[in-house]
């Protein structure tokens, strides 16, 4: 009898006995600022192995622009940033994880300073800015708009340095392990040298975004969702996964990849223009181009609808061209490879895919509900961002979530013992006889799909329409057995695609950077709170 595909724990078929192995005390899968400085922490006591699905510089940190927001200013205070981010998060933010956050960022990033890192300075202190949300200039910055590059490369180094630390790079991990008591015990991946067991003692799930569900995104190739899906197999509570945060402002020439135009750049003055050159945010919020992300969105999708166009534009003709190529290296860059001429030309903007603020429920320690497994960065729901993340609040709070969760996932049994006690794991999937779609086309489509009917705006009928296409491909898609990372993706995106879209139509009522078109109101009598998907046993 075929296992339901819904219930299918793994991906692949597992013989434990025959297939490659390693052993550690703490593996840590996915290398973004999160990933990095868990691994950091643990080393200093425990072992420790990262692998992560390209190299070291594909992930979301490494392509941050806008910085790193926390409290340096002497004007600013922990209190302000606190109230900020509880604002923004719209009533479902955790209060006590947002203190946790905001009070041990400073010293984190006094210590990625002695660790090398350059952050941008005016006047011989750190220079700071403002982005949506923010009621003061506390978004530090590094190489202008570089600034996750540096603060990847200075953890990077301070891996590389570390005896206690193994990088694999080119590993797709493809499915938690899990024991008898259903504790984590490892992973089962793939790289060049086929199927491979890492048994672990404790691993952290640190594997970034979802972008790539979407096709719009800022995200990298890399960002499919993976270990939420493996997580939601190995049975990890699921949260939030209805707030998808769209960015307002991404790079639209057809064709191109669609390239993030920091939101510091209105932070320093750039306007939203529309097609005929009108300045339009003032008609949508006091706050005008530094309104939250998901007003400023929503507000662009209007305004392209109200005038019938693709796109809206950033104007910063007014901006001094030497400075801003010098604080924005990366998009003068861009602009030029396009021959934008920053003086004379406007920029073509749309809002894409770019931060899932939902993930692996994890509590205070970056624990999930699974024994040995823990969760953090963008892979985890923390509560910290509520139903709204501010801008450069993420890597604050992967470098937070990273220490923290490093720190608790190294206080275990020292190795040993573990060694000589992991079970024999033997899995077979029996052969399924419907017909094969091809994968590629499927991911495609539902990238579509997803921009369409789960988008920035969403309603009843386009959310059971995907649902039931979802499902439709599911059946064809999750019954195979692939031997490769493009299958192994397809599979992944469309189980948590087919979750999204369920808590899309869970949540009856607009909050955050979910917003229901056939609910526009905020229902905290029903629905402050978070919703939660398990799989069923
Ligand atoms: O606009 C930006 O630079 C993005 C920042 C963020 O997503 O935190």
């Amino acid at each position: 009898m075929t296992t339901p595909m819904e219930f299918r724990r793994y991906l692949v078929d597992i013989d434990s006995i025959s297939t490659q192995q390693l052993f550690t005390d703490c593996l840590v899968i996915g290398a973004g600022v999160a990933g990095l400085r868990a691994a950091i922490e643990a080393a200093q006591s425990r072992n420790v192995i990262i692998v992560c699905k390209a190299t070291l510089q594909d992930s979301n940190t490494w392509m941050a622009q806008g910085g790193i927001a926390s409290v340096v200013g002497k004007d600013d205070t922990f209190e302000s940033h606190i109230a900020d981010t509880l604002h923004t998060g719209c009533g479902i933010c955790d209060e006590k994880i947002v203190e946790q956050v905001i009070r041990e960022g400073p010293a984190l990033i006094r210590q990625l300073l002695e660790w090398g890192a350059e952050f941008d300075l005016t006047d011989g202190h750190i220079a700071t800015t403002l982005e949506g949300g923010h009621s003061h200039p506390r978004i530090m910055h590094a190489h202008g708009d570089e600034t996750g590059r540096i603060i990847a490369q200075t953890l990077i180094e301070k891996v590389k340095q570390n005896p206690n630390i193994k990088v694999i790079e080119n590993f797709f991990a493809i499915d938690l392990l899990t024991g008898d008591s259903d504790q984590c015990i490892g992973v089962i991946g793939h790289d060049d040298r086929g199927l491979q067991i890492i048994w672990a003692t404790n691993t952290i799930l640190a594997s970034g975004g979802a972008g790539q569900l979407y096709r719009e995104t800022t995200n990298p190739d890399v960002a499919t969702a993976d270990g939420l899906a493996m997580a939601y197999r190995a049975g990890a509570v699921l949260s939030d996964l209805e707030f998808m945060q769209f960015h307002p402002t991404t790079l639209y020439i057809a064709g191109a990849s669609r390239a993030l135009i920091t939101e510091a750049l209105r932070g320093e003055g750039a306007i939203l223009v529309d097609i005929n050159g009108y300045a339009f945010m003032n008609d949508y919020h006091a706050s005008a181009e530094l309104a939250p992300r998901d007003v400023v969105s929503r507000a662009i999708l209007s305004q392209m609808l109200k005038t019938e166009s693709t796109h809206v534009y950033l104007d910063i003709r007014h901006f001094d061209k030497q400075h801003f190529a010098k604080r924005f290296p990366l998009i003068n860059e861009l602009c030029e490879s396009f021959d934008i001429d920053i003086k004379r030309d406007l920029i073509p903007v749309r809002p894409s895919a770019h931060y899932m603020v939902g993930g692996v429920k994890t509590d205070d320690s970056g624990k999930t509900n699974i024994k040995n497994l823990y969760a953090c960065g963008e892979a985890a729901a923390t509560t910290m961002h509520g139903a709204n993340r501010m801008g450069s609040n993420s890597l604050l709070e992967g470098l937070v979530f990273g220490k923290t969760t490093g720190h608790f996932a190294s206080q275990c049994k020292k190795e040993g013992a573990f060694h000589t006690m992991h079970p024999m794991i033997k899995y077979h999937i029996p052969n399924s006889d419907r017909t094969r779609l091809d994968t590629a086309d499927v991911r495609i489509s539902l990238r579509s799909l997803m921009w369409r009917n789960v988008g920035i705006t969403r309603k009843t009928q386009p959310l059971i329409e995907a649902q039931e296409i979802i499902k439709f491909w599911q059946r064809y898609v999750m019954d195979k057995i692939f031997d490769s990372r493009t299958g192994w993706e397809c599979q992944n995106m469309l189980t948590v695609c087919q979750l999204m879209v369920q808590a899309a139509q869970t949540r009856q009522e607009s909050r955050g950077v979910h917003f229901r078109s056939d609910f526009p109101g905020t229902d905290d009598e029903h629905f402050k709170k978070h919703i939660e998907i398990v799989r069923g046993k």
